[in-house]
């Protein structure tokens, strides 16, 4: 079938089913183009919350899906494709991750969103790039906090608001793995570039950064900058919106040690296809499940996370 009939095939489907298709920023260009709505990890979970649609078809990873469920269990969620995993989520089993919460019980447990169901059902509030700052600092000075699975977004939140937590050794392996010498060699010729930086990049990285944030504000601060060109450390999908919202500035996507590659790509949120997303509105699978006794315990630190977030505008 040729691009244009799948689309149009989608777009019956969609109607027909009353199904709404959520895309993260970092999925493929077409995906993103026929999407009801494209966004962050935050605001994916907003939207899975607040849909009227009776099926949610999200395109992004199997964590996101599971969010979306976890929110919405009276409604059918799909993923185009069930092996979208997460590097983040799979550095933090939960077994593990249990065994670290009981070796330190007064502890606050936070998680970022990129973690399974199970490791959510064990945590006091769940957290994204976008609110992590203002979720921590929502909580009295002196609290002892466990932050897991991300080190460099933990070490960055610890070093914005001087608090001390303790951090589970996880990393993303897209963003771990930007080239430092190779940016400094984009930075140099392009010296009027400004560098834009995901939390999930090592300390080295941040620390050389003009602008720290999640893909949502990675977007706003190109958009709403003077500036005309930038270097963008964060999964590539993200230039997709910068050049539709800003088709006069140059985004340079900042390479990965790999010398052979121009851009750092997550391969898992490529799994996801145009053909891959009609059939999975077809045949109506993979569908996403999770257990009812670890939803239960799972949607608490998630709506905690939605709460906050509301409080602060975001
Ligand atoms: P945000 O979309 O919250 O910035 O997170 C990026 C990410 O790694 C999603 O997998
Ligand atoms: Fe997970 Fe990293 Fe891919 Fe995001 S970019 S889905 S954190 S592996």
């Amino acid at each position: 079938m040729i691009k244009e009939e799948i689309i149009q095939h989608i777009n019956k489907l969609r109607k027909e089913k009353n199904a709404i298709i959520l895309a993260h920023y970092y999925q493929e260009p077409e995906i993103q183009d026929i999407a009801d709505f494209v966004g962050d990890s935050l605001a994916l979970a907003q939207w899975a919350a607040k849909t009227t649609a009776d099926i949610i078809v999200l395109c992004g990873v199997h964590f996101m899906g599971e969010t979306a469920k976890i929110l919405s269990p009276l409604k059918r969620v799909f993923v185009p494709d069930l092996a979208a995993g997460c590097s983040l989520a799979d550095s933090c089993p939960a077994d593990q991750f249990e065994e670290f919460i009981n070796a330190h019980p007064d502890h606050t447990v936070i998680s970022y969103v990129n973690t399974t169901a199970a490791v959510k059902a064990l945590t006091d509030i769940v957290v994204t790039s976008t609110n992590a700052r203002q979720v921590v600092e929502s909580l009295p000075e002196n609290e002892k906090i466990i932050f897991g699975p991300d080190k460099n977004l933990g070490d960055y939140i610890n070093k914005l608001t001087g608090r001390e937590m303790l951090l589970w050794d996880g990393v993303c392996h897209v963003h771990a793995q930007f080239s430092l010498d190779r940016i400094i060699a984009l930075m140099k010729e392009y010296p009027d570039a400004l560098m834009l930086a995901h939390p999930e990049c090592p300390k080295y990285l941040l620390e050389i950064a003009d602008h720290v944030g999640s893909t949502s504000s990675i977007l706003k601060f190109a958009t709403t900058s003077e500036k005309k060109q930038f270097i963008v450390a964060t999964e590539a999908g993200i230039l997709h919106q910068m050049q539709k919202e800003n088709p006069d500035k140059l985004f340079i996507p900042a390479p990965p040690e790999d010398a052979t590659c121009a851009c750092n790509e997550c391969f898992y949120m490529k799994m996801n296809t145009l053909e891959k997303l009609y059939l999975c509105l077809k045949n109506e699978r993979p569908e996403i499940l999770v257990d009812e006794e670890t939803r239960v315990k799972a949607v608490k630190p998630i709506e905690r996370m939605l709460e906050i977030s509301a409080r602060y505008g975001l």
